[in-house]
């Protein structure tokens, strides 16, 4: 039996069942030396390890990256597409469970459940205090969605559910979406200046990094919550801090930060108005384990020189 090298990190032991009994896997952290880099034909990145045009050069057999996700800013894929290298990732199967936790985390901030959580464990909760954490509506508020992909229809298809007004910006608008989901485009700094919520669901690209910085919360209402599901890059982080701790916008609430995770002592860490989870967006256990098939069924094909189920076009 032909035997298959691959390049690959704290694999869950699902993952390394579904490669199969004839791939075997080299950790990254072993630093192979240059025989063994010579036998790896296959890369697997799960949880965002970078893969750049060095590495490549490193492993000069690769065939193929499979991406555990489909978000690869930590990919560069020009650089694999000029070695003739096809890069996997896994899109379609987590767009319902990322915008489930968008939601959640809408709700969240807007709700105060993280700090009433907190607040009804402590020794302060003596009594119903009707006065006290008092949230923002989220019936009736407008959602200001960024990218609007196939998360953002999904985000956009829950936030009509709680009877909220949804506008978008996206690179293009999206005919299609305005009519399947009644939501209307709009221009960046509208977004901004009307929403009481400001959803971001783009990828992370050249034209999205730093999509948010203080120029851009200084247009947002005093009222306004933001939520990130998209990738930290895309919000600049000490703007946010500032935004957050002067009373330009009221709250926010991140799955992913720049750089992530934070540093334990950084000052966003202390702040109240944050909510914060650690890159939860597809954690559902039926998505994650699609995910891990479909990144399986990627490596498989490239290994084998196939066209790749779910190919990252450059
Ligand atoms: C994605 O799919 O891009 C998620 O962020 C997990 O990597």
């Amino acid at each position: 039996m032909n035997r298959f090298t691959i390049l690959g990190d704290q694999l869950p032991p699902h993952l390394v069942e579904l490669l199969g009994d004839d791939v075997d896997v080299i950790p990254w952290t072993d630093a192979p030396d240059d025989e063994q880099a010579g036998q790896v034909v296959g890369i697997v990145t799960y949880g965002h390890p970078r893969v750049d045009g060095p590495l490549l050069d490193r492993f000069p057999n690769v065939r193929i990256v499979s991406n555990h996700g489909v978000g690869v800013d930590h990919i560069d894929v020009a650089a694999a597409a000029e070695r003739g290298i096809p890069v996997g990732n896994t899109p379609g199967c987590l767009d319902r469970a990322t915008a489930d936790m968008t939601m959640a985390l809408l709700l969240a901030a807007a709700r105060n459940v993280v700090i009433g959580d907190h607040y009804a464990r402590s020794p302060e909760f003596t009594h119903y205090d009707p006065s006290i954490l008092i949230g923002h509506e989220v019936s009736g508020a407008t959602l200001g969605i960024i990218g609007m992909g196939r998360i953002g229809q999904h985000v956009a298809r829950r936030a009509k559910a709680f009877d909220m007004n949804v506008i978008y910006y996206n690179r293009n608008p999206n005919a299609a979406a305005e009519e399947a989901l009644g939501v209307e485009y709009a221009a960046l700094f509208e977004i901004l200046e009307t929403s009481d919520f400001v959803s971001l669901n783009c990828p992370l690209t050249p034209e999205t990094e730093g999509l948010i910085g203080d120029a851009e919360f200084e247009l947002m209402k005093p009222s306004a919550i933001l939520v990130n599901m998209a990738r930290g890059p895309v919000v600049d982080t000490d703007a946010l801090y500032r935004a957050l701790t002067t009373g330009q916008i009221a709250a926010a609430a991140v799955d992913v930060t720049d750089p992530e995770p934070l540093p334990r002592d950084h000052p966003l860490l202390g702040v109240k108005n944050l909510v914060i989870t650690p890159h939860l967006g597809s954690a559902s256990d039926r998505t994650r384990r699609r995910m891990l098939e479909l990144t399986a069924e990627n490596l498989r094909a490239g290994l084998l020189g196939h066209p790749l189920p779910h190919q990252v076009s450059t």
